[in-house]
């Protein structure tokens, strides 16, 4: 099973920016996630377009772009220009979430549904088929070096098994907590794609600490 690595940059040093997502993609990054907060949806206000389009300049490596925005549907075509490869919104905000994702794909973006920890996988049933990844939040988005919640590993089953039923291709993407001690079971469970940030940025090797995620993720 090939994983892929998605450190997430909101654990990193951000004024130090660029040699951090260096060290990441020389270490074999997949993709580079960006968590956008608004202090709405999410106690915590982080990063936006112009940076977004800053680490455009700075990597080849996909941007997978997760908006934890109460109005995503303003800002779609802002970070596709800004350089998003993949655009992630949350089902908890996005009422007309089939349309939300079709703008995204219309865009030349795929499309990505984040689902919060009290959100059952149901709710993706009628878009698994017009999606491309599904984010299963394993913390209550907001922050880095949160603790996985451990509940989090059904329903990466259960998103699964939706997404089969469905005949989706969509990859799913567990964020939050991600490390060493739950990267494999989540894998088996059906993930693909892993979000790190403290397991990768705090780490005092942080290419040894990637190594080591993707040996044990892919049960090596
Ligand atoms: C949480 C963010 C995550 C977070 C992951 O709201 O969406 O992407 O940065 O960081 P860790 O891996 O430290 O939990
Ligand atoms: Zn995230």
């Amino acid at each position: 099973m090939t994983v892929r690595l998605a450190p997430s940059i909101l654990a990193a040093d951000f004024s130090r920016l660029a040699d951090e997502v260096a060290k990441v993609e020389a270490a074999g990054a997949d993709l580079i996630h960006l968590d956008v907060m608004d202090g709405h949806f999410v106690p915590n206000l982080t990063l936006g377009t112009p940076v977004v389009a800053a680490i455009r300049r700075c990597t080849a490596l996909p941007l997978d772009v997760h908006l934890m925005i109460t109005n995503p549907d303003d800002y779609l075509e802002t970070f596709v220009r800004a350089g998003a490869s993949v655009i992630s919104v949350h089902v908890e905000v996005t009422p007309h979430l089939h349309r939300t994702v079709g703008r995204i794909r219309e865009l030349g973006a795929r499309a990505g549904v984040a689902i919060n920890p009290a959100t059952p996988v149901a709710v993706l049933a009628e878009v698994a088929a017009v999606i491309d990844v599904v984010i299963i939040m394993s913390v209550n988005p907001g922050f880095t070096g949160q603790a996985f919640i451990p509940g989090t590993l059904n329903k990466v089953a259960e998103c699964r098994a939706l997404l089969a039923s469905r005949g989706s291709t969509a990859a799913i993407e567990v964020d939050g907590g991600v490390d060493r001690t739950n990267a494999a079971a989540l894998v088996h469970a059906g993930a693909s794609i892993l979000v790190a940030g403290a397991a990768v940025f705090h780490a005092p090797d942080c290419a040894e600490a990637m190594r080591d995620l993707r040996r044990v993720a892919e049960g090596r």
